[in-house]
């Protein structure tokens, strides 16, 4: 099949390089020359495991290519568009999907089926597809969203869990329906369950499986204060849950909260389209306002610890991106966490394997912009690794579940600290090797070795 892929971005490279990977023969379009340019080159301007082998595999045997211009999927069977969702201003109109498939229905030279696989609120792609069918009656639109997680993009590409199909036809007439068929064909090796069903449905699957495991963390993050404050093991508790089939373990391990570019916003832009409709979300209004609080119930176990606060203290926070294996800072808790710190008059010196320099940048932007949480606080300081981050730190504190965090030297860090606290917001700490160094590690909210302080949350 002679696909078009539209947005050359994170979602649209991990779609245009597997279905290339697939067999089909991808063209994956973008505005920006100067990507494209690097892309023909196999230079990727992500991070993500699997990809740049993937790309090379396709420019190599040409199943793969990318362009700047409309002109060169002239002929495709059908085009995917994968630009960004949402605007700066976070209004979730769909504007830029509803530009680009605009452009595309004006074209007849251009594919009449459009698939949208951008995330798109319920009801978007049914306005955008009467829009469109103003523009030219033989342009179908399918909403495809796509399920995959940041660092096991590809992996998650090419084993899904389901592949949700959304037509714009009724949910009873959608299975025959002959571009849900292309759409059937084109997804055929991966032999996964197919959901087909109306654009709205399709939608919903895709916000609403986002806000759910949201939601998850957050139950999780709940229990973990509770645990903290009962003296229950927080970890236990967790995983005798998740043993439960119908709850599953995962998604349901406690942390700093939840980030990146898709829960955080989903999380809010739900319950904002709920109140629109006249419909009330009391249990999804509470997920965005809890997420965020994590961040301080975290320092406020450093406090209790510490028994002062923070203000003054050198912390070294460790991993700045919103979760190990990838570049992204978007909507970190590590950052949530270091803006609090600041702003509760910490000095910070950070550490990331991967986004130090953004990191920093991101943190010193909020303290010079006072931004709330971190008004008046000073910028952080970079670190070059684990160990100079710690050196004369009063607190340690773990905020992304980097591997290499389990492995940390804490005989060799330990000397260096100014103070004995380790505050472990990933449940990645070796916790034996810590208290043999003579450390205190707080491990979501409870001191690992030792009763005296279970209670601190
Ligand atoms: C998420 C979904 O998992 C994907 O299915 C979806 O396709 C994607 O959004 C999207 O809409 O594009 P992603 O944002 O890459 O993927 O990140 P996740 O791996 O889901 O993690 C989200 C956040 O939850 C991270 O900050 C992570 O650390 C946190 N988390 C996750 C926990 O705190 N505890 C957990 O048990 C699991």
């Amino acid at each position: 099949m002679r696909i078009a892929i539209v947005g050359a971005g994170y979602v649209g490279l991990v779609t245009a390089a597997c279905l290339a990977h697939l067999g089909h023969r991808v063209t994956c379009l973008d505005i920006d020359a100067a990507r494209v340019a690097r892309l023909r080159i196999g230079d990727l301007p992500v991070h993500e495991p699997g990809l740049d082998e993937l790309v090379a595999e396709g420019l190599s045997n040409g199943h793969l290519d990318f362009a700047g211009e409309y002109a060169a999927i002239a002929g495709s069977d059908l085009a995917i568009v994968c630009v960004g969702t949402l605007d700066p201003a976070e209004e979730w109109d769909g504007e830029v999907v509803r530009a680009t498939v605009r452009d595309l229905a004006h074209d007849p030279r251009l594919p009449r089926w459009i698939v949208i696989r951008s995330t798109l609120l319920p009801g978007t792609a049914r306005s955008i597809a009467a829009e469109t069918r103003a523009i030219d009656g033989s342009v179908r639109i399918a909403h495809n969203p796509e399920f995959t997680r940041e660092a096991s993009a590809v992996a998650d590409f090419l084993a899904p869990d389901r592949i949700v199909i959304g037509i714009d036809a009724p949910a009873a007439d959608a299975g025959g329906d002959s571009l849900a068929m292309a759409l059937r064909d084109a997804y055929a090796p991966l032999d996964a369950p197919m959901v087909v069903t109306d654009l709205t449905s399709a939608e919903t699957i895709k916000v609403a499986s986002n806000v759910f495991l949201a939601a998850k963390v957050t139950f999780a993050n709940e229990i973990a204060r509770l645990a903290a404050a009962t003296g229950a093991d927080a970890q236990a508790v967790v995983d005798g849950m998740g043993l439960d089939t119908r709850i599953g373990r995962s998604f349901l391990s406690p942390g700093p909260g939840f980030g990146g570019s898709c829960f955080p916003s989903q999380a809010r832009a739900l319950p904002l389209l709920a109140r629109r409709h006249g419909v009330q979300t009391p249990l999804m209004d509470a997920i965005w306002p809890s997420n965020v609080s994590q961040a301080d119930w975290l320092i406020d176990g450093l406090e209790r610890a510490a028994g002062r606060p923070v203000a003054g203290m050198r912390v070294a926070l460790l991993g700045l991106t919103f979760k190990a294996g990838t570049d992204d800072l978007r909507e970190s808790p590590a950052i949530r966490l270091g803006q609090a710190l600041q702003a509760r008059g910490a000095d910070v010196a950070a550490y990331d394997p991967l986004a130090l320099a953004a990191g920093l940048a991101m943190l010193d932007a909020a303290a010079s912009e006072g931004a709330e949480g971190a008004e008046g606080a000073e910028g952080a300081e970079g670190a070059e690794g684990e160990a100079a981050a710690c050196r004369g730190a009063d607190a340690v504190v773990i905020a992304t579940e980097w591997p290499q965090f389990r492995y940390l030297d804490w005989a060799a860090i330990a000397p260096t600290m100014r103070g004995r606290i380790v505050v472990d917001g990933r449940a990645v700490v070796d916790a034996p090797a810590a208290t043999a160094a003579g450390l205190r590690v707080i491990a979501l909210g409870v001191e690992a070795a030792g009763a005296a302080l279970r209670a601190v949350g």
